[in-house]
């Protein structure tokens, strides 16, 4: 057997007795779909995060896609309009705007890897009807400056938060700068379940609007009507040709657990991130990722622009450790080739970035062993480089 490390950039960490006594309960009530734990998980995020409304979803994916529904139809939004977003993100985050037929505007990202907000004001046309912010790997980066801006030109403000579950901006937690925010508690993320989502729309008429869609656009759930009504009433009324994109009763359960060690957990992750950061804080050819202002950041993600990244991943693949890239630069991709060149930064960055190993099981150790792995495989490359110019 190899004496290699196996250091994964990503790996659940679940306590698993407690999430089965939550799954127990479902399973002995007979109730493990929408209702129950859904409707305790929704209570319970907007309590931890102090957001007004919060619906459960299947997937950050599908909350996406909803948010761009609700406010296309509620600010009528016609095919074609803009929706200025981020280049550097997972692709669902355009996507959602591709769904509704409305044209992603790629804006460039700042030293934050976040949008950049001279880059956004520069792309704003007639069209423009929202902006997409994605807080990458938890950082707030400029968001206040984004807000402000949507503010001055009348602009609905999306925030993809997908890594921002336990993010504070100026000590409290992220959302309420958006019209709506869209959490995932996706397997690898920082609240994991396997997968779902959380949706929160600052107003209460959206967020009345989201739960038809997420139910096939049927009024009422059926909690609602059996458990809570008592008796089973079928005559409900269809308003949209909606969705199955509501959350259920296993998956809330996983994330009630979760939720009361998401601060721990983030905590500990923001330790991991500064033993790295002492570790490698002596190098020169490896730059790190400042956070925006009044940014305590989830610590989703432990970002580094190195050089000659490809090579630098597969030989630290070759030593047992398996970092991730986050993420190229989506206008690398045929679907949004239109907007190859438009965002130089978003470019350098996508053949750079390296997202260290970075969750729960990993111990004071496993990071020497990541950052003395990766400084030695950075020494070769600076000592071949220096061959070369001899
Ligand atoms: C930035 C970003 N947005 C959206 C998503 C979609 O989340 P989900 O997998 O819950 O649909 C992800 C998932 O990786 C993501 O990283």
């Amino acid at each position: 057997m190899s004496n290699k490390p196996s250091i994964q950039v990503f790996r659940p960490t679940f306590r698993v007795e407690e999430c089965l006594d939550e799954i127990r309960q479902c399973l002995e009530m007979g109730w493990s779909g929408m209702g129950f734990k859904t409707v305790e998980l929704e209570k319970a995020w907007c309590e931890y995060t102090g957001l007004s409304h919060s619906h459960f979803l299947g997937s950050a994916t599908a909350g996406l896609h909803l948010a761009i529904k609700i406010l296309a139809k509620k600010h009528g939004w016609q095919e074609g309009d803009e929706v200025i977003t981020s280049p550097l993100t997972f692709v669902s985050t355009n996507h959602a705007i591709m769904y509704e037929r409305f044209s992603p505007v790629f804006a460039d990202i700042d030293e934050h890897l976040c949008l950049d907000p001279e880059s956004i004001e520069s792309r704003i046309t007639p069209r423009t009807k929202a902006v997409m912010f994605v807080g990458l790997g938890g950082n707030t980066g400029r968001l206040k400056e984004v807000q402000e801006l949507c503010q001055r030109r009348g602009l609905s403000l999306i925030l993809d938060a997908a890594h921002m579950a336990g993010t504070r901006l100026d000590g409290e937690h992220v959302g309420k700068q958006a019209e709506v925010s869209v959490f995932s508690f996706q397997a690898v993320k920082n609240l994991p379940t396997a997968d779902s989502g959380m949706i929160c729309f600052a107003s209460e008429e959206d967020d009345q609007a989201v739960r038809k869609w997420t139910w096939l656009g049927i009024n009422k759930d059926t909690f609602a009507r059996t458990v809570v009504q008592g008796s089973y009433k079928w005559y409900y009324d269809v308003e949209e040709v909606g969705f199955k994109y509501h959350g259920n009763s296993i998956m809330a359960s996983l994330g009630l657990v979760g939720l009361k060690y998401l601060d721990r957990d983030n905590a500990y992750r923001r330790q991991m991130a500064t033993w790295y950061k002492e570790l490698l804080s002596d190098r020169e050819d490896v730059q790190f990722i400042p956070m925006g202002p009044g940014c305590e950041t989830s610590q989703h993600l432990f970002q580094l622009l190195i050089n000659n990244r490809d090579e630098v991943v597969s030989q630290l693949a070759s030593n047992g450790i398996h970092p991730g890239v986050h993420y190229r630069d989506n206008t690398e991709y045929d679907m949004y080739a239109y907007g190859n060149g438009t965002c130089p930064n978003a470019t350098k960055v996508s053949a750079s970035t390296i997202s260290l190993p970075l969750h729960m099981g990993l111990t004071r150790s496993d990071v020497e062993t990541v950052a003395k792995t990766l400084s030695s495989i950075l020494d070769m490359h600076c000592a071949s480089q220096r061959a070369i110019c001899a």
